[in-house]
């Protein structure tokens, strides 16, 4: 097998190579230390890869994006949510059975303790919905604990996909003050979803199909993004062999800020504001180019070309809109500033393109979700994601804990002069 070559301090050493099924190339440091006495410097782990894994491809060059082989544009075309979760978690496409299996589990287990439902009348009522889904679902492992055995493991998988969407539109559902809307065993994920956010006790609710259907490929297209800042974030809490509502409640905080999850939220305040500005662009992009501001939903560590979730999201928010007959002022600013911004030097030469943020926002708001709900729906779905990747590393025998080096740069031994 091929080496990498390091001299260091006069000596030679070899590392290896290893190369990915789609021809990534790592160099293996993992005994540089032990052999040379030094650690690599990598803050933002821009040059680091923290595992091997079997679950999603991105090419951040071409902007493709593959979960277990398959595109994300044929599964947002073929699939439902529930399938593609199947397939993350498990690695494979659920045939029939499976599939009829898994969706009656999911709803089954979409109830949640009724002892929980005490913990919303704790939360103040302009409680983010983070704050209270990641609290929720770290709570769930006081009542599902983890007790190493395949079968809890299994029911807890499904409790966590199944239930974080209940504790979701009941945090909504406490934010308006109105009351809880059960789960029913009758209807898809996403229509369970859309019901217990929207129904209300008085009127019967059936989700539109158009609804259903742009919560489905929403879902999807949130649903794995390989090591990113809440997915590692999962890893490294699960590396501790902390449980698995432990971990994705860790995902679910490191989700929460503005540069990763919180970014839709950040997108639609942005525009809300140019809007408000008259919707005269000019003295925003001044701002950004004077780096007092960001482009939210622009930019990517890994995408250097338009982020292929982008262009699904923005092709569904026009058909979305158009069957709804939503005249949103946003979507042309948004457009406008598109267009704008793939023809300025300053974002052309940084490789800063539309990310999944800059349209879901547009099509949360069509669909009536509010705002500071929408970092939730990304949550939701990445959940399967993050269960994947928890397992992939919980499966595998010689997982460490993962504890990266510093190189400290505090002061050298002090000593104390007089008493404190
Ligand atoms: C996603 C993001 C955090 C990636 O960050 P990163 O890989 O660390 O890239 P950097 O922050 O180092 O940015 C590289 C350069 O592009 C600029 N840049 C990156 N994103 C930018 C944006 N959205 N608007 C304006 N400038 C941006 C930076 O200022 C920097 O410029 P410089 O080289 O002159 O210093 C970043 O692009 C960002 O903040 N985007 C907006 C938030 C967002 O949409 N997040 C959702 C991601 S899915």
């Amino acid at each position: 097998m091929a080496t990498a070559k390091l001299t260091f301090q006069g000596k030679e050493y070899d590392f290896p190579i290893i190369e990915g099924t789609e021809g990534e190339i790592g160099i293996d440091i993992t005994k540089l230390r032990a052999q040379t006495g030094a650690v690599t410097y990598d803050p933002g782990y821009m040059s680091t890869a923290s595992c091997k894994s079997n679950i999603t491809f991105i090419d951040g060059e071409k902007g493709i994006l593959r979960y277990r082989g398959y595109p994300i544009e044929d599964l947002v075309k073929r699939a439902k949510f529930p399938a593609v979760a199947y397939l993350l978690i498990y690695g494979h496409l659920p045939d029939p059975n499976e599939l009829d299996d898994w969706r009656r589990r999911l709803t089954m287990d979409s109830y949640i303790h009724e002892d929980m439902i005490k913990f919303f009348q704790g939360f103040p009522p302009n409680a983010h919905p983070m704050a209270i889904l990641s609290a929720m679902v770290s709570s769930l492992s006081a009542y599902y604990p983890d007790t190493g055995r395949g079968e809890d493991m299994k029911r807890n998988v499904v409790r966590l996909l199944a239930q974080a969407k209940t504790i979701a539109a009941y945090s909504y559902k406490k934010s308006i003050g109105q009351s809880r809307i059960y789960p029913r065993t009758e209807f898809s994920y996403a229509a369970n979803f859309l019901r217990m956010m929207f129904a209300t006790p008085a009127e019967d609710y059936v989700a539109q199909p158009v609804l259903e259907d742009a919560l489905n490929l929403l879902l999807i297209v949130h649903a794995d993004h390989e090591q990113n800042c809440s997915t590692s974030t999962v890893r490294m809490v699960g590396s501790s062999r902390a449980n698995l509502f432990a971990a994705a409640s860790a995902g679910i905080c490191a989700l929460w800020g503005p540069l990763h999850g919180g970014a839709n939220q950040a997108v639609i305040e942005m525009l809300e504001r140019i809007e408000r500005d008259g919707g005269d662009c000019d003295r925003f992009f001044a701002r950004v180019k004077d780096k007092k501001a960001r482009l939210m939903g622009f930019g990517h560590r890994v995408y250097k070309t338009y982020d292929p979730r982008a262009k699904i999201l923005k092709e569904a928010t026009d058909r979305v809109l158009n069957v709804l007959g939503i005249n949103d002022p946003l979507v042309e600013i948004a457009k406008k500033i598109e267009e704008r911004a793939l023809n300025d030097s300053f974002f052309v030469e940084r490789k800063l393109y539309p990310n999944v943020d800059f349209y879901s926002g547009i099509l949360y708001r069509a669909m009536g979700i509010p705002t500071d709900m929408f970092t939730v729906m990304f949550a939701l779905g990445r959940i399967p994601g993050w269960i994947a990747q928890w397992r992939e590393m919980r499966s595998n025998p010689n997982q460490r804990i993962c504890r990266p080096r510093q190189i400290y740069i505090g002061p050298t031994t002090q000593s104390f002069s007089g008493d404190n």
